[in-house]
């Protein structure tokens, strides 16, 4: 997740602030580096690019005296996924002549092959990007069929792009014109008076105009700074009106949404999508990451897994540990890192560890993990944040491929983890063949389909017959809850808790819904109510008996079942419906109802949602 932004006015403009200024406002889609490239009025593709902060490369633009004044020019804030941030990396990205330059957000799927066919025709690649791959195949085109029209040499050459991408592209030749294209990544038109603006979001171009044109997959735009054309990349020509912006920059730099964290768990049908790109493929499952690793045996030594973590991390981990042992028949361990790394663990080159940590620098993940690596286990981070400190620590990496999470408490890196070790676990039964094709091709039809189910929660919980808002509220004032569930239903139950206290300060406890009755219930009364966790599964019957057992002591039962589950409602006070899935996908559905529950609780109960007392993003020290 990166953000990109674009210009074209009339020359003399001050391009480099204009840029600056909109990039500043993308900052949350990415800011390991930023760059920019403006088209100067003696007709020279100016371009600079610095590893860190916009900020950073703000001060490098002026205190080399090159901020440059012109008419065209693109910018990149950057969220790295292919190449660690650097100088180098960072974009926007040249041709070989120079003729050319792009800016890129989401990934190129095919760029291992795109790559080696353009090195064969003699481009010489300066990157370790998969953009870069962009900027060259659009120059081929350029040069070759599209016969110097830079739209149409975009047009022509994102028709053998696979994968993702929001891209600007600005031609040394064509001082008019800014290009534009889309395909599952953001992009939107500023229309201004005399000057036209590109963005990956609306919160980059507010300063300068409300009126917005919001680009579709497959579009390609033309931007001039006498007006805008759209067309297909089949060359179709479309019409579109635009609307008209309403929100203020602060409502706009969240989407509209009035916290980050609302804003988050909306974005997680989008960041499952982005977490399986180019891992599912034409119904095969591929992580090209651990090829290394598979090369040296270690997928048919291991002997053991042990999945070190914490929070909500942890219960990640903990969802993993069921599905990696039904999928590859390997034990796994999932232990908090506090306790991993004073317990003496026994570990060595059979025992594969796992790292889960989205900021990739909590010290106690990191500290178990140098040890568990000095006793010769390998380890594989699975991590959101490209080049952090466990990914110096690990063999493998699997990034989450999330995007930025400003809110605190961790909502769309949950699922994204989850979705992510689950990947690992079908790739570790895959490898030890214990999943059969059908198995697995039933596995990833289900997994596909989950972002579209989380959709259609979200969507319910937006719309006028919302039952959760309404729950929430009439929970805000308790002092105590209590969440259970069986098999999976458990780490959802932990992690439902952790999101209650965390952001509206309920104290609120996780159980295994059979474990209540060895203590526990003893504290249930009708002022505690009770969250129970029965979606459909082989041990739904047992769940139900321990939520009867709860209603027998007078305390409220809030469910969360599977829709279509009618029976349930008699066993309830509350029902809170999800899609059916596979049994092992259940907490990603079931986890949507209750953040958004936790987040209307903390809201009604007055609480900072987006940075709640006491917790800080990334906890550096022990
Ligand atoms: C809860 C939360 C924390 C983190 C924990 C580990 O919402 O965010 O419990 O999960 O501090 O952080 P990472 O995953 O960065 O290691």
């Amino acid at each position: 997740m990166c953000g990109i932004v674009g210009y074209v006015g009339p020359q003399g403009s001050d391009v480099t602030d204009i840029l600056l200024e909109s990039l500043s406002k993308l900052e949350y889609r990415g800011y390991d580096s930023a760059g920019i490239a403006v088209l100067t009025a003696n007709g020279t593709l100016e371009l600079h690019r610095r590893a860190g902060k916009i900020a950073n490369l703000a001060a490098h633009i002026t205190t080399r005296l090159e901020a440059q004044k012109g008419g065209l020019g693109i910018g990149h804030t950057r969220w790295a996924t292919h190449g660690r941030p650097s100088d180098d990396n960072a974009h926007p990205h040249p041709d070989c002549t120079g003729v050319l330059t792009v800016v890129h957000n989401g990934i190129v799927e095919n760029y291992a092959e795109l790559r080696q066919e353009l090195e064969l025709l003699g481009h010489t690649f300066r990157s370790e990007t998969d953009t870069e791959v962009l900027s060259h195949l659009i120059e081929q085109t350029y040069f070759g069929p599209a016969k110097r029209d830079l739209t149409e040499a975009v047009r022509q050459a994102l028709q053998r792009v696979i994968g993702s991408y929001a891209i600007a592209v600005v031609c040394r030749e064509q001082p008019d014109i800014l290009v534009g294209a889309r395909c599952n990544g953001p992009l939107i038109v500023g229309l201004g008076e005399n000057e036209q603006f590109l963005a990956s979001d609306i919160p980059a171009i507010l300063k300068h105009t409300r009126k917005i044109l919001i680009l579709e997959d497959g579009e390609v735009v033309t931007l001039r700074s006498n007006g805008v054309s759209l067309q297909k990349l089949d060359g179709r020509v479309v019409e579109r009106d635009h609307i008209t912006i309403e929100w203020d920059a602060e409502a706009a730099e969240k989407g509209g949404y009035p916290h980050f964290v609302l804003k988050e768990i909306n974005e997680q049908p989008d960041a499952l999508r982005r977490a399986m790109l180019g891992r599912i493929r034409d119904g095969q499952l591929h992580l090209p990451e651990l090829e290394k690793l598979r090369k040296e045996g270690l997928f048919d030594r291991v002997q053991r897994i042990i999945i070190v973590a914490c929070g909500t991390s942890y219960h990640a981990g903990l969802l993993a540990k069921y599905v990696i042992e039904q999928w590859a028949r390997i034990p796994v361990e999932a232990i908090t890192a506090s306790e991993f790394r004073y317990c003496n663990p026994i570990v060595g080159p059979e025992t594969l560890c796992i790292a889960v940590t989205q900021s990739g620098e909590t010290a106690d993940t990191l500290v178990g993990i140098r040890q568990a690596r000095e006793q010769g286990a390998p380890v594989i981070a699975v991590t959101n944040i490209v080049a952090s400190a466990i990914t110096r620590l690990s063999d493998a990496v699997l990034y989450l491929q999330a995007g930025p999470e400003i809110g605190v408490v961790a909502t769309k890196t949950f699922v994204t983890s989850v979705v992510v070790l689950y990947l690992l676990g079908l790739y570790l039964g895959e490898q030890r063949k214990r999943i059969r094709s059908e198995q697995m091709s039933a596995f990833l039809a289900a997994l596909e389909h989950l972002p579209d189910q989380v959709q259609h929660i979200l969507d319910q919980a937006a719309g006028p017959d919302d039952v959760i808002a309404p729950l929430a509220r009439r929970m805000a004032s308790v002092s105590n809850m209590m969440f259970i569930g069986r098999g999976v239903g458990y780490p959802t139950a932990l992690e439902g808790a952790l999101k209650l206290k965390e952001i509206s300060y309920i104290h609120a406890e996780g159980f295994p819904a059979g474990e209540l009755k060895h203590g526990s219930i003893a504290l249930l009364d009708p002022d505690t109510p009770l969250l129970g966790i029965a979606t459909s599964s082989h041990i739904y019957e047992k769940v139900i008996t321990n939520i009867q057992e709860v209603r027998a002591r007078d305390a409220r039962a809030i469910v969360v079942a599977t829709e279509g589950d009618e029976r349930v409602k008699q066993f309830a006070d509350d029902v809170l419906y999800v899609p059916a899935t596979l049994e092992a996908f259940s907490p990603l559905l079931a986890i949507i109802p209750l953040q958004l529950f936790s987040y209307h609780v903390a809201v009604a109960r007055g609480c900072n949602v987006d940075q709640p007392r006491n917790l800080a993003k990334s906890v550096t020290v022990e």
